[in-house]
């Protein structure tokens, strides 16, 4: 993109000119100030999909997408990646520090004493059909959570703040988990205190009450790091929705309610179930080619799942450390997939064609996390639940940011282009 600095914004009207502040943050692009334009020059800026707007400040992620560059408080990724854990990263996100040794023990025994759904929530699950779609069931669950943690969230006070995120943190395994065991017939199971989160999960997923879960600790590593990569992603939409939401003083649970409706969409978060049924549909290297035309054909609507990112216009670096990730626990497992064959030639092949170098089209996340998750044994229909699970700790990352910034509600205007007043017609 260029540095471009200094710029000069100035709106000329009848009162004369007047020079838009800038605001420049640590990295990345300025920001016109147009808070007063509105009040001062009666005009609004227009950006209906957000591609140049700015809606907060946030001190959380960067992601630099013309490098692909993505930093969780200044850390890359990739760094994080290599040597961190979920929880330690849950920790950076929501307080803006790597933890102590002391810190890490404290907020992780803290969230292992939150694992627990009321019994009562366990109910809940019931009323679904039981090929309820888990994003369905997680919606409707996280939901109804709320009413259980209502009266005593005190949005003004900030123990009280930590408290509600900590604990959504941990409830999102055990919900995300018995959303999987109710759709398969199985009995939910309860978490243990002897596990780890990831590891946790594993056994609520994968146990059965007729034999010991024993966790294969590759694939709790391999768990740990989806979450991780999943963790946070500056303003994407489903952030952009839980803040949205919580601008109303809204109950954060339900926020997050939101959130996970947000990200089930196939243009977010539900790519991930949509690339193993886009790969699983062109079945064989050979059919690559006529995928990629569907793909360049205006007239078609199919799409390369997990390729192309509103932000990157280079390789998401989440992405090939997931290939790296589903390379190995497929090796470690024995398994052949012939779906990350079609991947990785898929990629290549793309990669060399004008149509996507032109619009700067790459894998993004849901690229490979898919196949990694399907060698783990997940079911297609959990890939996005997985993601909203990790997702939540942005989200209440994001939550806590936003109770400090006092920018009120959001309340976006639009352009009009309906009727004019007229008249209802007389009889
Ligand atoms: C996630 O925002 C985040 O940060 C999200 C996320 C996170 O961690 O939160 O990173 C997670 O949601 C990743 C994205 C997952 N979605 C997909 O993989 C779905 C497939 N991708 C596309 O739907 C699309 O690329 C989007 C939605 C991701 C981005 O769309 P944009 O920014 O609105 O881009 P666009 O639709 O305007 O596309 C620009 C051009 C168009 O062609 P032209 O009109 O210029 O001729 O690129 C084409 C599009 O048709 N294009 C594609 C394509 N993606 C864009 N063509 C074929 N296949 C694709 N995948």
């Amino acid at each position: 993109m260029g540095d471009r600095r200094p710029y000069q914004v100035t709106v000329s009207d009848s009162s004369g000119d007047k020079q838009l502040p800038i605001l420049d943050g640590t990295l990345g692009p300025s920001a016109i100030n147009i808070q007063r334009l509105y009040a001062d020059h009666d005009l609004l800026a227009f950006d209906p999909g957000f591609r140049s707007t700015a809606s907060c400040r946030s001190a959380i992620t960067f992601i630099d997408g013309e490098q692909g560059i993505l930093l969780y408080r200044g850390y890359p990724i990739e760094e994080l990646a290599e040597h961190s854990n979920f929880l330690e990263v849950s920790y950076l996100l929501m307080f803006g520090e790597l933890p102590t040794s002391a810190e890490a023990q404290k907020f992780e025994n803290d969230v292992r004493h939150h694992t627990l759904l009321h019994e009562q929530i366990l109910k809940f699950y019931q009323g679904f059909r039981r090929d309820a779609h888990p994003m369905a069931i997680m919606v409707g669950v996280v939901g109804a959570l709320s009413a259980f943690y209502n009266d005593d969230i005190d949005q003004m006070d900030r123990v009280r703040r930590e408290e509600a995120a900590v604990r959504l943190i941990a409830k999102m395994p055990t919900i995300a988990a018995a959303s999987y065991a109710y759709s398969v017939g199985r009995p939910i199971r309860y978490p243990r205190n002897d596990h780890s989160y990831a590891a946790n999960f594993l056994q609520m997923l994968f146990g059965l009450p007729s034999a010991d879960y024993v966790v294969d600790p590759v694939l709790a590593k391999a768990i740990d790091l989806i979450f991780l990569l999943h963790a946070d992603h500056e303003q994407n939409a489903s952030t952009s929705t839980v803040r949205l939401a919580a601008s109303s003083g809204a109950n954060p649970i339900a926020c997050i309610a939101s959130g996970i409706a947000s990200l089930w969409g196939p243009a977010h978060g539900g790519a991930n179930e949509a690339v193993i049924r886009m790969l699983t549909e062109i079945g064989t290297v050979e059919n690559i080619p006529k995928a990629i035309a569907r793909a360049k054909d205006k007239e078609d609507p199919f799409r390369l799942m997990g390729f192309g990112h509103r932000v990157y216009k280079n390789v998401d670096p989440r992405a090939r450390v997931i290939q790296k990730a589903a390379k190995d626990v497929l090796e470690h497992l024995g398994i052949d997939d012939p779906l990350l064959d079609i991947a990785i030639q898929l990629e290549q092949i793309a990669l060399k064609d004008e149509y996507f170098v032109e619009r700067k089209l790459y894998p993004n996340v849901d690229f490979y996390s898919g196949i990694l998750l399907r060698a783990m044994g997940f079911p297609t229909n959990m890939f996005t639940a997985v993601f909203a699970l990790a997702r939540t700790v942005g989200w209440v990352s994001h939550w806590l940011e936003l109770t400090q910034d006092n920018h009120g509600i959001g309340r976006p205007r639009q352009l009009y282009v309906g009727h004019p007043r007229r008249p209802y017609p007389s009889s």
